[in-house]
């Protein structure tokens, strides 16, 4: 398999490319806007055919390249089935998988960072978006967040895979790159509470600033990135 780890330093955003060997055919996750020929040579230099670009939810801070990438490349976009989005061609609901040249990524269902938030689980690895971040969680604040649910998607889905599964997340704004569910379970300090309630009292108490391109990314990712023509 072929695994790269991107970093937008703009909006410290994760993205992911996977491929299923040298020639074979790949995926993004979480794409950003602005990194198109980055991702590009990336797949040439492994001659890598691109099949899906996914996003594991719509973005407040960062425009998604899932639409150029669709229209340079005609691969297939990915997001969850409540999306918002009037651009993306398949629509997956939990648990459903999507499946190329032999890599199989699950979609989980894992709201309330958006009421649309997914995982997406391949082997040993989780893509967890904004829903857990390596010693934090995504905010529930805005775009229907719920912190009661999330903490059911945290505790119930995230936390119930095996310990040793590598989390890896849509952002992170200290240098980190990767965890794993287990050191998450332990470290992390907004999982060290007793009931959804705690949590929620966590999370209302964060008083975090709206992200500057909010206002520019939200309505530009409901249509995959691209301006209506
Ligand atoms: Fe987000």
């Amino acid at each position: 398999m072929i695994f790269e780890q991107h970093f937008d330093n703009e909006s410290s955003t994760y993205s992911y490319l996977i491929g299923s060997k040298p020639g074979g055919l790949a995926a993004l996750i979480d794409p950003v806007q602005g990194h198109e020929y980055l991702y590009l040579d990336r797949l040439k230099e492994h001659n890598l055919k691109l099949a899906f670009a996914l996003d594991t939810h719509t973005h407040a801070d960062h425009v998604t390249a899932i639409g150029e990438l669709r229209d340079r490349t005609g691969c297939i976009t990915v997001m969850s089935e409540y999306s918002k989005t009037d651009c993306v061609s398949r629509r997956v609901k939990n648990r459903e998988i999507i499946e190329f040249d032999g890599v199989k990524i699950t979609a989980i269902y894992t709201p309330v960072h958006t009421n649309e938030s997914l995982s997406y689980l391949m082997d040993d690895r989780v893509f967890t978006g904004d829903t857990l971040l390596i010693g934090g969680t995504g905010r529930t604040d805005f775009q229907n967040g719920n912190s009661y649910a999330q903490y059911d998607s945290l505790f119930k889905k995230l936390l119930a895979l095996p310990d040793e599964t590598l989390v890896y997340p849509g952002h992170d704004y200290n240098g980190n790159k990767a965890s794993t569910i287990g050191q998450e379970r332990s470290n992390n300090p907004r999982l060290q509470v007793n009931n959804a309630e705690e949590y929620a009292r966590i999370m209302n108490t964060l008083k975090l600033p709206t992200p500057k391109l909010m206002d520019i990314a939200v309505p530009l990712n409901l249509s995959c990135g691209k301006k209506a023509s």
